[in-house]
């Protein structure tokens, strides 16, 4: 089975754009994910996460770009790609006045699978999912995390190529959304491909390996989740002289401290750079300084929230924050 794809991106978006009327939900967004690994799509709601997620799983067709998923194309293949990928949609999918057995097994029929794999598999993964208890009870009676558990266990029943999440956690207690954790890590541990949506930078941090961090229909950031946390976890600094004229000089000495080196400007007369906020970073500030024969007039250190450091992203800037 794993030979049967010469490509090993079982992901790969290019350029791909969707309009809903005149608005344009999602922008030229591209991105590609290799096999084996669990890539997250972060962002707000609205962001496009979802329109994302259906154009990949060719229940919305893209209205330009291309897009591939398990090496077949979204729009030329849609029956083909549908066969070898499981989704679980943003709300869960199952049939309240089934069982949760009966549920598996619908979804199994669907995928025109064998009947006695299709037992096996369900007990498998009702034993996976902690469903075993309840699994001859009717879904109606089952709580929201036993609902995604289900949904989850119905996307994985035709053991797909790769695993589409739309937002698998939302709405679940911090206990179940950490079972559910587990679980997906498993799923992981075992070479699944999974791409996963969330709002949420710890989910995507704790679970995936690559991000995407969309906003507006448009690819803000991509990385590692350290790269973003990085990016994330800086605070900017700005500093000012007595005197102006040597702020050139300034910049030197302080890109020792800088996040990155090559990034200290000199904005609106003051030298401003992203730093790692520590406690009696402004007294080291004003020493250095000192030291170099250059008296400091004004230092301030601006946290940016989460949503700043998104919102900066995104090119609106961080507005106030706390002062040192
Ligand atoms: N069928 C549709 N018709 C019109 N507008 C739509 C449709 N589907 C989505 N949109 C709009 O496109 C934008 C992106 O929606 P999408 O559902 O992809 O966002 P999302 O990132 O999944 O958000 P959430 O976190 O709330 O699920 C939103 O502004 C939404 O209102
Ligand atoms: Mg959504």
């Amino acid at each position: 089975m794993l030979v049967e794809y010469s490509s090993e991106l079982l992901i790969e978006v290019d350029c791909v754009s969707k309009s809903f009327g005149s608005y344009l939900a999602v922008d030229s967004v591209s991105f590609s994910v290799p096999r084996g690994q669990i890539f997250g799509l972060l962002g707000p709601n609205g962001a496009g996460k979802t329109t994302i997620v259906k154009i990949l799983t060719t229940l919305l067709s893209p209205d330009s770009g291309r897009a591939t998923v398990a090496g077949l194309d979204v729009v030329k293949e849609p029956r083909r790609l549908r066969s070898r990928i499981g989704l679980a949609g943003q709300y869960a999918a199952v049939d309240e006045n089934l069982t949760g057995r009966e549920n598996l097994d619908l979804v199994g029929r669907l995928y025109h699978l064998p009947k006695k794999l299709v037992r096996s598999r369900s007990a498998e993964l009702l034993n996976d999912f902690d469903l075993t208890g309840a699994a001859d009870r009717v879904a109606k009676g089952y709580s929201g995390g036993m609902r995604r558990r289900l949904d989850l266990a119905a996307a994985l029943i035709a053991e797909p190529v790769v695993l589409f999440l739309d937002e698998p956690t939302t709405g679940l207690d911090p206990r179940s959304r950490n079972d559910l954790w587990e679980v997906l890590e498993r799923l992981a541990a075992m070479g699944s491909t999974i791409l996963l949506t969330t709002q949420y930078l710890e989910e995507a941090d704790r679970l995936a390996q690559n991000l995407a961090v969309i906003d507006s229909g448009k690819v803000i950031a991509m990385g590692t989740p350290s790269e973003l946390k990085s990016l994330v976890g800086s605070s900017v600094l700005e500093v000012a002289l007595e005197d102006a004229s040597r702020h050139d000089e300034a910049a030197i000495v302080l890109s020792a401290i800088a996040l990155d080196p090559n990034k200290v400007e000199i904005v609106a007369g003051r030298i401003r750079m992203a730093i790692r906020e520590r406690s009696g970073i402004v007294a080291d500030v004003v020493r250095l300084l000192d030291q170099s024969g250059l008296p400091v007039a004004e230092v301030a250190v601006m946290k940016p929230t989460l949503d700043d450091a998104f919102l900066s992203l995104v090119g609106h800037g961080t507005k106030g924050g706390s002062y040192d």
